[in-house]
C-alpha cells in the first residue's frame, strides 16, 4: 500500500513518522513546497527504521506529484495552522487555495485514492477537496472527530483515574465550538459514565473539550500535532486495513440526521472503499438541535467558501 502525506509541517510529519514506524503502508510520500523540507522529514523517519525495526519506505519530495502517483490513500494536511486568538475560520481564504490545488494534483496522479483531509476549518476544507476531487463522497473524508473524541476521552480518563483505552466514547458534528457531545453514548468499561461521574464535572470536561484545540494553540502558539497527526494514521490504517473501524468522521451529508449537502462529523464505518456506511444515531430533541446549530455554523463558512468562488 501506497500513502502520500502532503504538508511536511507538524501534523503531516507526525502522520508519516506512525505510518512508518507502525508499518500502515510499504511506502510514504512526504510532499511540501518548502524546498528541502519533506526530503529531510522523510530521510530522517527512514534513518530510525533500523533503530525502530520497520521496513516501511519513506520518500519526501518537493511538489513533485509524479512521486505521490498510485497512491492508495492521501492525507492532506498542507495549510496555514491557527495562532493565538485566531478561529480555524479564519484560515479559509489561504487554506482553501492550498487544497484546491493539491487536491487537483493528487487527484491527477492517483484517481483511485480515498482522501483524509486535515487541513482547517476541517468541515470546509472537505468540503473543498470533495468539489475539487470529483470522486464520491465516501472517498473524501475529514479528520476531526477522532481527535475531538480523544481528547474527551483523555479528560475523563484523567478526572476518573481510569485507563483512557476503557473510555468509549463518540461526539457528532462541527470540528469547533459547535461540536456535540453525546454522554449518553459515553462509556467506561461499558459503565454509562454518568454513573460514575457529576454532572457538573461532565460539563466541564464536555466544555474544555470544545476548546481543546485552542487550550493548546495558546499555550504553544501554534496548533497540535500529535494527537492529530495520530488521528490522521488510525484513519489511514482503518482503510488499508480493511478493518471496518467505527469512528466519527467528517462527510457531506445526504439526507442522514436530516441534513441535506452538508460536511459533519458523523459516526462511520471505515473499511477499503473509504466510508462503508453512515450511522445514524436515534438522537434526541436536545442532541438534534445541538446538530443543527452546528450544522449552520458550518453552512456558514461553507457559504463563505462558495462567495471565494473556490
Ligand atoms: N483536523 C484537525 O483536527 C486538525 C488538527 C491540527 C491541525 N490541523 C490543521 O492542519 C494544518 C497543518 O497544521 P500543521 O501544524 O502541520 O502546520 P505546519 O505549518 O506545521 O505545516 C503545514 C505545511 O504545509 C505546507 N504547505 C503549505 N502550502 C502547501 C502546498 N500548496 N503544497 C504542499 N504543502 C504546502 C507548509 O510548507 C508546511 O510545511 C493546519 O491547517 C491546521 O489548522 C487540523
Amino acid at each position: 500500500m501506497k500513502v502520500t502525506v502532503v504538508g511536511a509541517g507538524n501534523v503531516g510529519a507526525t502522520c508519516a513518522d506512525i505510518l512508518a514506524y507502525r508499518e500502515i503502508a510499504n511506502e510514504v510520500v512526504l510532499i511540501d513546497i518548502k524546498e528541502g523540507v519533506a526530503e529531510g522529514k522523510a530521510l530522517d523517519i527512514w534513518q530510525k527504521a533500523p533503530i525502530d525495526l520497520y521496513d516501511t519506505r519513506t520518500v519526501g519530495v518537493t511538489s513533485d506529484y509524479s512521486r505521490t502517483a498510485g497512491s492508495d490513500v492521501v492525507v492532506i494536511t498542507s495549510g496555514l495552522p491557527r495562532k493565538p486568538g485566531m478561529t480555524r475560520d479564519d484560515l479559509i481564504e489561504t487554506n482553501a487555495g492550498i487544497v484546491k490545488s493539491v487536491t487537483e494534483q493528487i487527484v491527477a496522479q492517483s484517481p483511485d485514492a480515498i482522501i483524509i483531509v486535515v487541513s482547517n476549518p476541517l468541515d470546509v476544507m472537505t468540503y473543498q477537496a470533495h468539489i475539487s476531487s470529483k470522486l464520491p463522497r465516501t472517498k473524501v473524508m475529514g479528520m476531526a472527530g477522532i481527535l475531538d473524541t480523544a481528547r474527551y476521552r483523555a479528560f475523563l480518563a484523567q478526572e476518573l483515574n481510569v485507563s483512557p483505552k476503557d473510555i468509549q466514547a463518540v461526539l457528532l458534528g462541527g470540528h469547533g465550538d459547535t461540536m456535540v457531545p453525546l454522554p449518553r453514548y459515553t462509556t467506561v468499561g461499558g459503565i454509562p459514565v454518568t454513573e460514575l461521574i457529576d454532572a457538573d464535572k461532565l460539563d466541564a470536561i464536555i466544555e474544555r473539550t470544545k476548546f481543546g484545540g485552542g487550550e493548546l494553540v495558546k499555550l504553544m502558539g501554534t496548533s497540535a500535532w500529535y494527537a492529530p497527526g495520530s488521528a490522521a494514521a488510525q484513519m489511514v490504517e482503518a482503510i488499508v486495513r480493511d478493518q471496518r473501524r467505527v469512528f466519527p468522521v467528517c462527510i457531506r451529508l445526504d439526507g442522514e440526521y436530516g441534513i441535506e449537502n452538508c460536511y459533519l462529523g458523523v459516526p462511520v464505518i471505515l473499511g477499503k472503499n473509504g466510508v462503508e456506511k453512515v450511522i445514524e444515531l436515534a438522537l434526541n430533541d436536545d442532541e438534534m438541535e445541538l446538530l443543527r446549530t452546528s450544522r449552520d455554523h458550518v453552512i456558514d463558512v461553507m457559504n463563505v467558501l462558495d462567495r471565494l468562488g473556490k
